[in-house]
């Protein structure tokens, strides 16, 4: 476990200030941070097996609106496993009705036979329960084909070789199913269906990512850049195809136009050269199942944010001499690996609500006295969340613990949110829609238009003031003329929509051939 350095034993503010320091990004560090990201874009772009994978999905058009038909959809890579059924109405709008399938530990670190058996066997448990209910979609034409056709939404760096196939590259979030890295996905979740004789066939692969930003661009009528900040982070954009000079080789590839790239950013920096590492980050690296993988991933998503606070919280507690939260002591949560989940720090944040955004009342101040009454009505409510949610007795946590934990899940979730607008700067510094800051700070103009960005993910959809903290670095990195025109948009059931689209575009290939 991180220690507190022995020079601020004295003083227990001192060690509050030297925590709060090593969470801090100034403009710099983030402008830093933007032409790193932007080297290793290009450096993805131009060869393969690079640490952010840049890879090409062979989508090479966005949606606009009138897309029409009636697809099954299976997401795996977020905290559920989910089968959709989903019906485009060809008028920006679609018609979904979806089944979650929880995925266990088990099945998430064993043998992928197994995972993929779950995954064949969930679609047919949701197609007969489909069959018992009333029909979403109109009976189907007399000249349908005899399979249904299934578009996979599969949320982890896979190598794309055409819209149906791919191979697993890596496991991210907590996977490690053995026997898949390597293989092709959409054959592993093909030969389940095949070995139980369910008549589906999965046409078209995609990343959740893309999913958000096809189905951003079917319901608002185009998008350039999809991004998820949820259990993992990750984010597509639309790029030159003359960009992406690692396809040159390839010979089912376009040679022109546009192809829709998964970035894969989660695997940003993974030296962290320019990342600002505190000793709880390299803890929690050096205890995951993938260290030394996916850093910037580990600074921003869901999984992870919980647990760096922890740690920053039992390091207050082991303090030496004296304890500086919760007298000394702990519970289970505290005292577990992964145990604290993000969303008790968004619960914590929501009780703070209108507390005062980036303002932490001095710790001292409780010793004095001075806390307002609104202050100490916010930290009340704050209190109640902490002594329930990471299971205290309620004498155990007073008001200054209270702040002290809004605090950390502040320094946490801003450091996150400030990286988070990094990575959505830089797809708009690739792609020509911005420019970095002159040495005044002002920015050189580009062309005026609304850029449309589709999000999902329990971060950006549900944890207070993450876009906010957002737009704020994409403003330094950007300058404000063109963060206002980016227009951040829910991707609501993206990763549904988006396979379903894909799944359209396959199935219109398959009979053209
Ligand atoms: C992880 C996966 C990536 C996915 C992201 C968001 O970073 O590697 O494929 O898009 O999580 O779910």
């Amino acid at each position: 476990m991180p220690a507190i350095s022995s020079q601020h034993f004295q003083d227990p503010q001192a060690v509050f200030d030297q925590i709060d320091a090593q969470f801090q990004l100034n403009d710099q560090a983030l402008i830093d941070l933007a032409k790193t990201f932007l080297a290793e874009f290009r450096l993805g772009l131009e060869a393969y097996n690079q640490d952010m994978a840049m890879i090409p999905t062979f989508v090479t058009g966005v949606p606009d609106g009138t897309e029409k038909g009636t697809f099954l959809a299976l997401d795996l890579g977020g905290t559920n496993l989910r089968v959709c059924e989903v019906v485009l109405n060809g008028d920006k709008t679609f018609n979904l009705r979806q089944q979650k399938y929880k995925v266990s530990d088990a099945l998430k670190t064993g043998e992928a036979t197994a995972l993929f058996d779950y995954l064949a066997d969930s679609v047919d448990a949701f197609l007969t329960d489909r069959a018992l209910s009333s029909p979403l979609s109109p009976t189907r034409d007399e000249d349908a084909p005899d399979f249904l056709p299934l578009g996979m939404t599969f949320s982890f760096p896979v190598e794309q070789t055409a819209l149906n196939s791919g191979k697993i590259l890596t496991w991210t979030k907590g996977f490690s199913a053995k026997n898949a890295v390597g293989n092709d996905v959409v054959k592993l979740l093909q030969d389940a269906f095949d070995r139980k004789h369910i008549h589906v066939k999965c046409v078209a692969l995609v990343n959740d990512t893309v999913g958000a930003l096809l189905s951003r661009a079917y319901t608002a009528g185009g998008c350039l850049t999809g991004a998820i900040f949820g259990t993992g982070t990750n984010g597509a954009y639309l790029e030159e195809v003359a960009k992406i000079k690692k396809l040159a080789k390839s010979p089912t590839a376009p040679k022109d136009g546009y192809m829709l790239i998964n970035t894969e950013w989660g695997a940003f920096n993974n030296s962290r050269s320019h990342l600002p590492s505190t000793p709880y980050d390299m803890a929690l690296d050096r205890l995951s199942i993938n260290v030394r993988y996916q850093a910037f991933e580990k600074f921003i998503s869901g999984m992870y944010l919980g647990e760096i606070t922890r740690l920053l919280l039992i390091s207050l507690i082991d303090a030496t001499p004296k304890p500086l939260v919760f007298g000394g002591k702990s519970t289970p949560v505290l005292n577990n690996q992964w145990a604290l989940d993000t969303s008790v720090m968004s619960d914590v944040e929501e009780a703070w609500a209108d507390g005062g955004e980036n303002n932490v009342p001095p710790f001292a101040s409780f010793e004095s006295g001075i806390l307002t009454p609104h202050v100490r009505e916010r930290l009340n409510a704050v209190r109640e969340v902490v002594v329930k949610q990471f299971g205290f007795d309620g004498a155990d946590v007073s008001l200054r613990d209270a702040a002290i934990v809004r605090w950390a899940s502040l320094l946490v979730t801003r450091r996150a949110g400030l990286l988070s607008g990094v990575a959505i700067a830089a797809v708009l510094l690739q792609t020509g829609r911005a420019n970095f800051p002159e040495p005044d700070g002002t920015h050189k103009p580009v062309k005026a238009e609304r850029i449309s960005v589709g999000v999902d993910g329990s971060l950006i959809e549900h944890y207070p003031n993450f876009e906010r903290t957002l737009r704020e670095s994409l403003r330094i990195l950007v300058g404000p003329i063109v963060e206002q025109n980016v227009d951040i948009g829910l991707a609501k059931d993206g990763s549904g929509v988006g396979a379903a689209l894909c799944a359209l575009q396959a199935t219109k290939a398959l009979q053209q051939s």
